[in-house]
């Protein structure tokens, strides 16, 4: 993050505080079967991060992604406003597309599940998102 980004009041060097330990924690990600490493940060309004990276398993579909993970953490620890989430896919070609390094479908469920107010982080892009620029009509049972 180089900028400021207008659309968060977050500040700038929480901002890249939060994508760094992002970076920092997808070393710890257990990726054999794609090599692709991801890790994710969750900041609470208590002010603590919760952690998170992928975890692969052999049996391909058994795995998980590091936002899930970092949710999972911070909602069990329970925090219930979550304000930002950081991810970094340190694997992902630097200047590729930004579709290569946002979160999945399933990931952007959760977050509108759990961090629905959170700021979205992407390491090495300038621009923050909303939840709702990535999953327009999210799933919302019984509404
Ligand atoms: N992955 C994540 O951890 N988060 C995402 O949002 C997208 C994908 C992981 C899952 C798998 O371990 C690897 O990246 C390749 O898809």
């Amino acid at each position: 993050m180089t900028q400021p980004d207008p659309n968060t009041s977050i500040d700038l060097n929480v901002c890249k505080q939060l994508v760094d330990e992002a970076c920092l924690v997808a070393q710890a990600a257990y990726a054999p079967y794609s090599n692709f490493r991801v890790g994710a940060v969750v900041l609470a309004s208590s002010g603590k991060m919760y952690r998170g990276a992928n975890v692969e398993n052999a049996s391909y579909g058994l795995g998980t992604c590091a936002e899930r993970v970092a949710l999972a953490a911070a909602r069990v620890a329970g925090e219930l406003d979550l304000v930002a989430i950081a991810i970094a896919c340190i694997d992902a070609s630097a200047n590729g597309p930004v579709h290569g390094k946002l979160p999945c479908g399933a990931c952007r469920q959760w977050i509108q599940e759990l961090a629905p107010n959170a700021r979205i982080f992407i390491a090495g892009q300038t621009e923050s998102f909303s939840v709702g620029d990535l999953l327009p009509y999210a799933f919302k049972l019984g509404v």
